[in-house]
């Protein structure tokens, strides 16, 4: 019983099965596999480890090209991301941190506008000494301005400049009280290195103090090549 056992198990292995009917045991050939080679036919142990290697193989290209990509992917987004770290600009400033209200003009021609209250100089594109703001990079920036004066017969007006060319004008010359006010907002495209500026005009005042009346204000929207 024993030895009819071992070769069942024995003839399991090189394809032939041993059935059990009625009248004993019967001898069975497996068919063969028509996707198996010749190859196969000869050595199937062997032929399916070698299929089974092959498959490994593949998974493995397959993981290491996804890796690839994943990394390749992963540096794309890290330098996008560190480039917008870069490229952060944002300022915010008042004419004055006075207690008691102090004017600058009536001027006598154009004169660049020194804010020296700083909120915020984010990348330091604004220049404290010399009230001008540098583009550090292309893109659209949003500059948004504020004036007050506050002397009688004495207008408010200004004029928001990029290069020395006028962007938009503030003006409030005509009017009954002595308080003079204007803002105005713009979403303007710069070049880096192109200069922004608050220019005071010829016969106009602005006066601030501790409650910021006069503000000059500019952030990147989104950087552009
Ligand atoms: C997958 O990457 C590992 C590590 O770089 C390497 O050893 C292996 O040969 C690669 N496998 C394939 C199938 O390319």
């Amino acid at each position: 019983m024993r030895a009819l056992v071992l070769l069942y198990l024995l003839h399991a292995v090189f394809g032939q099965v041993t059935k059990y009917s009625w009248y004993g045991p019967v001898q069975e050939v497996r068919a063969p596999d028509p996707a198996l080679s010749s190859a196969c036919l000869a050595d199937q142990t062997s032929c399916g480890c070698c299929l089974m290697k092959k498959n490994i193989n593949y998974m493995e290209m397959y993981f290491n090209q996804s890796i690839v990509e994943m990394k390749n992917q992963l540096m794309t987004a890290q330098t996008a991301l560190n480039d917008m770290r870069a490229s952060r600009s944002a300022f915010s400033v008042a004419l004055n941190n006075q207690v008691f209200l102090t004017c600058i003009g009536p001027v006598n021609s154009d004169t660049v506008i020194i804010y020296k209250h700083v909120f915020l100089n984010l990348g330091n594109g604004y220049n404290v000494q010399t009230g001008v703001f540098t583009a550090p990079r292309s893109g659209v920036y949003s500059l948004a301005v504020t004036i007050y004066g506050n002397k009688a017969n004495l207008a408010s007006c200004a004029s928001l400049q990029v290069n020395g060319i006028a962007v938009a004008r503030l003006n409030d010359q005509i009017g009954q009280d002595p308080e003079d006010s204007n803002s105005a907002v713009a979403a303007v495209k710069l070049n880096a290195g192109d200069k922004v500026t608050m220019n005071l005009l010829k016969n106009c005042l602005i006066c601030d103090d501790f409650n910021h009346f006069n503000t000059f204000t500019g952030f990147l929207l989104y950087a552009t090549n």
